[in-house]
């Protein structure tokens, strides 16, 4: 039996949110929905998600002690992580201790906050598909990684290089020759959200396309935990960030097959409840595990447009127990809006050209800063012709000319 109760008040449910950009926006909003009541916690103020939630904390979730005492203070019943960088190891004792519940589970939040955790695990424990890869702690480390070493081969040409903690393509580059080595090793390093000293090293995968299988596990009629897919999502990435997708992303019968086999192995080894983003490169009939989020993921915004219920109403279903329905609606794509421009307090002109595309709708997410690469909105449109619907949703979001406050612009 699942019960709610009346925000702000003595029964209320609590949940904590930690990271409050526009995916955790978006769940505070199906929460809130459901009288829930939300704790939107973010490392700066006036994050998207503290928007719309019933209380917003601005802390380093990083600083184990800080985040440790929030928690204890605020006693939600649950947590749900919305990023990758928090001090784990907390969320860990907490639920260990029986204080909260973390979403989808502590361990899974630990595993997925730097690629080794979650690749090694995918690719040694579980046996999945990925590319080859190694994990180098300096430069002359990647030199031996690629080009070999000791009569052992290497990962050779091209070759990608990340930080093992980054996300949205930060320090990410493609390596196409032994010239590039030093130059993608000091761009890792300058790019790691926290400098680990530490990257990745992948073989490059030459797919025909890459999927996002969002993959939700919940509660069945009987009490126990069920898994869920979604239709797959197409997308294009640049430099490593997404800047459009769609759904449903047509795949042979095999491959689509072996996508639900990889995305259901990976997340029940990761357990708990909730909506993961497993991320996938196909070519022809073969897959390859690439990540997973275990949490709405950005490429799945489109489902906004596309399905009955969109990933984050899949994502508050499930974390709270509640039976969860993946179909799909209509088809739809979504194309992302950047800030354009470094400065904060932005304004966005010709919305009312934007949204006079037929069959379009927009996010704006209410960033307080923007950059001139940071996703500021997203446009989404519904077509039963996929084409169609990709061309309108990267009309609207083209039409959205963000820019400098009227004062400042010269
Ligand atoms: N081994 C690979 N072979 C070919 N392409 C790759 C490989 N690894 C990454 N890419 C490309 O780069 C994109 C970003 O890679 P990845 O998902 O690992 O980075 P990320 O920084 O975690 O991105 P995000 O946080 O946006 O998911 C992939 O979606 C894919 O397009
Ligand atoms: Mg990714």
């Amino acid at each position: 039996m699942t019960t709610l109760g009346t925000p702000l008040a003595p029964h209320a449910t609590r949940v904590m949110l930690l990271g409050s950009g526009e995916l955790g926006k978006e769940v505070v909003i199906e929460l809130q929905r459901l009288g829930v009541e939300t704790i939107a916690v973010d490392r700066y103020a006036h994050a998207p998600a503290q928007q719309v939630a019933h209380h917003a904390v601005t802390l380093a979730m990083t600083d184990p002690q800080a985040l440790r005492a929030l928690i204890e203070r605020e006693r939600p019943a649950l947590v749900v992580p919305e990023i990758e960088a928090i001090a784990t190891p907390v969320l860990e004792a907490l639920e260990a201790a029986g204080t909260v519940r973390v979403i989808p589970t502590a361990r899974a939040a630990r595993l997925t906050m730097d690629r080794e955790g979650i690749r090694r695990l995918a690719a040694e424990t579980l046996g999945l598909p990925t590319s080859p890869y190694q994990f180098c702690s300096s430069l002359e480390e990647l030199r031996a990684a690629i080009d070999g070493q000791d009569g052992q081969s290497g990962i050779g040409y091209p070759c990608i290089v990340k930080p093992v903690m980054s996300s949205s393509g930060k320090g990410q580059s493609r390596i196409d020759g032994s010239a590039d080595i030093a130059h993608a090793w000091q761009y890792a390093m300058d790019g790691g959200r926290v400098s680990h000293g530490r990257v990745i090293v992948e073989g490059f995968i030459d797919f025909d396309y890459e999927i996002t299988q969002l993959t939700v596990r919940a509660k069945g009629a009987g009490g126990t935990i069920e898994t869920h897919f979604c239709e797959p999502i197409g997308h294009i990435q640049q430099s490593g960030d997404y800047v459009e997708s769609w759904q449903p992303h047509p795949m042979s019968a095999a491959a689509r097959q072996e996508a639900q086999r990889i995305a259901q192995a990976v997340t029940d080894d990761l357990g708990g409840q909730g909506l993961f983003g497993v991320e996938l490169f196909v070519k022809g009939d073969q897959v390859w595990f690439s990540e997973v989020s275990p949490r709405p993921h950005d490429t799945g915004m489109v489902t906004m447009a596309t399905q009955w219920q969109s990933e984050f109403e899949l994502h508050a279903r499930a974390i709270l127990g509640l039976p969860v329905d993946t179909t799909l609606q209509s088809p739809g794509a979504s194309a992302v809006i950047y800030g354009g421009v470094d400065a904060e307090d932005i304004v966005f002109a010709d919305i009312e050209k934007a949204l006079a595309v037929p069959q379009t709708s927009l996010r704006l997410f209410g960033k307080p800063e923007s950059f001139v690469k940071r996703r500021m909105g997203v446009a989404l449109a519904r077509h039963d012709d996929l084409g169609i619907a990709r061309e309108r949703a990267k009309e609207a979001a083209s039409r959205v000319r963000p820019g400098k406050p009227p004062e400042d612009a010269r």
